[in-house]
């Protein structure tokens, strides 16, 4: 996919504040600190478009990107969701997450599908395992990632892919090993997203 242009739209609480338009659009769930920013990143070639932190919790809100918003039929929107489970944020901000989360998936119709990032390092917990289940029930598609790739050796690599699979019970083409910084994964999730968004 040739990337033209990156636009951040706006950020958003609640559906009166998301943006207006239908383009086909990608969402990137997973816990605070996982790796949501960078994917995207690396995704569309920029190093800090969408503001990356080593302080967990820093995207609270649903913000909303724009690829290509001037190449008519090329527009993709991007969303980097708040992420989850990190124990310093405020009880407050914990419980909004699981409803606004919700509400988006619930309600966004150009939303084609989830991308959901999970530590390479750490097995996938209850949260992760909930939320598949949950977007199965709703047929959202949803594409698994194991970020921080680069932090372990290629057999661990293996050994955590096989783990992930048989904990949300998918083959191993089902489950993306990813690195923002060796971009090990890069194209599989472009391939996913263009098959999604029909393109
Ligand atoms: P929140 O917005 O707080 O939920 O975090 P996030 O999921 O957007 O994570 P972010 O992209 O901000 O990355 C968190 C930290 O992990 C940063 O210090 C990144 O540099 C680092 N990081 C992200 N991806 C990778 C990766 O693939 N490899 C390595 N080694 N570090 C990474
Ligand atoms: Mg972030």
């Amino acid at each position: 996919m040739k990337i033209r242009t990156v636009e951040f739209i706006k950020s958003a609480v609640k559906p009166a504040q998301y943006p207006e338009y239908d383009f086909p659009e990608i969402a990137f769930a997973g816990r605070s600190n996982v790796g949501k920013s960078s994917l995207i990143n690396t995704l569309i070639n920029r190093k800090d478009m969408v503001k990356t932190s080593s302080r967990p919790g820093c995207t609270q809100l649903i913000n909303f990107f724009l690829i290509n918003g001037d190449v008519p039929q090329r527009e993709l929107s991007m969303v980097d969701l708040p992420g989850y489970g990190y124990a310093k944020v405020s009880k407050k901000i914990r419980a909004q997450w699981q409803p606004m989360v919700e509400t988006y998936v619930g309600t966004r119709n150009n939303l084609l599908g989830l991308i959901l990032l999970m530590d390479i390092r750490r097995d996938p917990g209850k949260e992760e395992l909930d939320m598949v289940r949950w977007l199965e029930s709703k047929r959202m598609p949803c594409l698994l990632v194991l970020t921080k790739a680069d932090k372990l050796s290629k057999t661990k690599q293996l050994k955590q892919l096989d783990a992930a699979c048989t904990a949300f019970n998918r083959e191993r083409n089902g489950i993306v090993l990813f690195s923002a910084k060796t971009r090990q994964g890069r194209q599989t999730i472009w391939d996913e997203i263009h098959s999604l968004i029909d393109w």
